[in-house]
């Protein structure tokens, strides 16, 4: 079907705005074909860029879109595991169930089906980069973030624990915390919130999507083959 197998191919999700958008801008600049998805359409118009609607917590929709990308790239060279729930900060005791479900089928579930779907493309060629989006929450142990900090440690560990099971396989898995980025989420969040997170930060500025990109071609690179299991937190020392 005439499929261009010079171009690299990277599968992102949460492509619908923020992060994951500019994200899949800037790997289209740079010669990526992106297959990206969200829940909600896309704005997106670029020649190399294609979008779905796709919830990544509902299994049945991850597999469909993966048999897609699968008949339309034939490989995934990259993914970015990006679609996250981001909400106002809830004490623990006032989080409601609703909310902590969210965080449970986006964050978990959500990056469990996409890793595991498309981490079978990638081994069937025996190469692959996989990167996962996780927080500074972690790290920061931030009040008001249990339930999405929670589900962001566990994104980290099932990175680690995959880059250990895909290690044989030639494939890498990486995780990065991105200091704050001005989203339509994080603005959100509220200008409170936003001066307290840059006071923690070591590095006390927002990140440029070149820096976060920067970040992702480091993992993506040839010369990082390497590297696996390791987690960057952009502007926190740890
Ligand atoms: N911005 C920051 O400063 C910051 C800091 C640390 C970590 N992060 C992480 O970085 C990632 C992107 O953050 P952001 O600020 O760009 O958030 P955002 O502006 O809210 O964008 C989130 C994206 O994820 C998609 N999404 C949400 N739930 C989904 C689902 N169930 N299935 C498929 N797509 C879904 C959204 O599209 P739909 O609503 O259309 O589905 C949207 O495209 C998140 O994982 C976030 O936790 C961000």
């Amino acid at each position: 079907m005439g499929v261009d197998n010079d171009r690299p191919v990277m599968a992102i999700t949460g492509t619908s705005k923020g992060l994951g958008r500019a994200m899949a801008e800037y790997f289209v600049g740079k010669g990526y074909r992106v297959a990206g998805c969200s829940r909600g359409a896309s704005t997106l118009t670029m020649e190399g860029y294609s979008h779905s609607q796709v919830d990544v917590g509902d299994e049945r929709q991850v597999r469909t879109w993966v048999r897609q990308i699968r008949d339309e790239f034939e490989k995934v060279d990259v993914l970015i595991c990006n679609a996250g729930a981001v909400q106002s900060a809830l004490l623990m005791t006032v989080t409601p169930d609703d909310v902590l479900q969210t965080f449970l089928r986006t964050q978990v579930a959500g990056t469990f089906y996409v890793c595991r779907e498309i981490s079978k493309l990638m081994i069937a060629r025996k190469r692959g980069r996989i990167i996962t989006v996780s927080s500074l929450g972690v790290s920061l142990h931030l009040e008001g973030t249990s339930a999405y900090s929670a589900t962001k440690s566990a994104v980290i560990e099932m990175t680690k624990i995959l880059a250990k099971e895909l290690a044989p396989l030639g494939i890498t898995c990486n995780s990065f915390s991105p200091a704050l980025f001005m989203s339509d989420s994080a603005q959100a969040m509220g200008e409170d919130w936003s001066r307290r997170l840059l006071a923690m930060q070591t590095i006390k500025r927002t990140v440029s999507i070149e820096e976060v990109c920067h970040v992702v071609s480091f993992y993506a690179s040839p010369e990082s083959g390497s590297i696996t299991g390791q987690v960057i937190n952009m502007g926190l020392v740890c």
